[in-house]
């Protein structure tokens, strides 16, 4: 199986960023790849706060922080990433535009390189055949803030072979992460159970005449949820989750997946959560 030792990340945005954070701080050199010299010194930034936010919360020493960034170099060039074992994209979410970026990374990257892809909603496998090494190809799908949650969905597309699964799988523990194997299926793991059961939380509102809190107030005391849907809802961010919500109906066409009114006439209000100050709650 092959040594993953030197990582690339293609898009240093809020997940690119968290991504390439977790590499550095886990040890591996990491090269961070973003379309204008400004975005990767935006990213550089991100990164940087974080590891000094987790110096003062005692996590890292100085030292490990000035390390870790050594870690880091940032080009905006595909090509600089020809030496990485490990290729993870998080680039926006649009098939043709990570097509482009697998094609590139095809040609530029050493065959034996694993190439994998963030995505939330797309096919892995239609992101795989864009290059001529499918079997090199897989999904590794982070949650949102990356250094945060543990999981990492281990995505197995049509042609991913089981060298390069357990070698993603392995980077990802050796990151500190908590990787779990699935297939190539809409939503994967998580969104595919989360979506429609948050869709239904907010119908229920309606339906049962709920208030966001009592709602919140039911799912943790009756179900142990650690955030009540309502919350969660507001830190995903409505509009994300709308997006979420239409990627999966699409896909599956089960009604329960489709974003309930209430949400899309929030997202139309610019009510979109903790991130514009309102959302089910007030910031
Ligand atoms: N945000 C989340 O909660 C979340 C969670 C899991 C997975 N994802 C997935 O991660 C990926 C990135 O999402 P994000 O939230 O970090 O997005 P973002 O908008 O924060 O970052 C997008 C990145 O794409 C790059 N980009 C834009 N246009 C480009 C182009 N033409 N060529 C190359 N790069 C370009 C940007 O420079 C940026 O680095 C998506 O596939 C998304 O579905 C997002």
């Amino acid at each position: 199986m092959i040594e993953i030792r030197k990582v690339g990340v293609v898009g240093l945005g809020t997940m690119g960023a968290g991504i390439a954070q977790i590499s550095v701080q886990s040890g591996f050199d990491t090269v961070g790849r973003e379309v204008t010299d400004e975005l990767a010194e935006r990213g550089r930034g991100t990164i940087d706060r974080y590891l000094t936010r987790g110096v003062g919360r005692g996590r890292l020493s100085a030292d490990g922080r000035e390390a870790a960034l050594g870690r880091l170099t940032l080009t905006t060039e595909l090509a600089a990433l020809g030496d990485c074992d490990l290729v993870i994209e998080a680039v926006l979410e649009e098939l043709d535009l990570k097509r482009d970026v697998f094609a590139e990374l095809d040609r530029v990257t050493r065959p034996d390189a694993v190439l994998a892809t963030n995505t939330s909603a797309l096919s892995v496998s239609q992101i795989a055949e864009a290059t001529t090494r499918p079997e090199r190809v897989v999904g590794l799908h982070f949650f949102n803030p990356a250094p945060v949650l543990p999981l990492v969905e281990v995505v197995r597309a049509r042609e991913s072979s089981e060298e390069a699964l357990d070698a993603a799988y392995a980077w990802a523990e050796r990151a500190g992460k908590q990787p779990v194997r699935c297939n190539d299926t809409p939503g994967f793991i998580v969104n595919r159970i989360l979506i429609p059961l948050l869709n239904d939380c907010v119908r229920v509102l309606d339906e049962a005449g709920v208030r966001p809190e009592d709602m919140d107030k039911a799912m943790a005391n009756g179900a142990g949820w650690p955030l009540g849907p309502c919350a969660l809802i507001d830190l995903i961010g409505i509009d994300v989750h709308v997006h979420a919500s239409e990627a999966l109906h699409g896909k599956l066409g089960e009604s329960r997946m489709a974003p309930p009114d209430r949400l899309v006439r929030m997202q139309a209000e610019g009510k979109l959560g903790r991130k514009s100050g309102e959302g089910f709650y007030t910031y």
